[in-house]
């Protein structure tokens, strides 16, 4: 599971996620990893989008706030 995936805003559009995320597919694919699940913000699904993930489901966020 990838999770909390960040390129710093003064380094975005290098090609720096497409590295990491590259590199951690590779990763769980060696450990037998056969199917991946994200859940992905609007830039992540960008990026996954240009890896060649797929859009399984959209999903709502939703909090319970604590003293209402
Ligand atoms: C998502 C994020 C990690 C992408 O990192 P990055 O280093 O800029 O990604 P890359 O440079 O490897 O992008 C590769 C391709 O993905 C697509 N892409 C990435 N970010 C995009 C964006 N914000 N809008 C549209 N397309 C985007 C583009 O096709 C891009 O290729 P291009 O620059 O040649 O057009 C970065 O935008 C980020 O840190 N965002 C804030 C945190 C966040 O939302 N993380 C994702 C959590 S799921």
């Amino acid at each position: 599971m990838a999770d909390r995936i960040l390129t710093d805003p003064a380094h975005r559009r290098r090609g720096l996620g497409s590295v990491l995320m590259t590199a951690l597919g590779d990763a769980a694919a060696k450990r037998g990893a056969a199917t991946g699940v994200l859940v992905a913000t609007r830039d992540g699904l960008a990026l996954y989008r240009a890896l060649g993930w797929t859009l399984w489901e959209a999903i709502t966020p939703a909090y319970l706030p604590e003293n209402e």
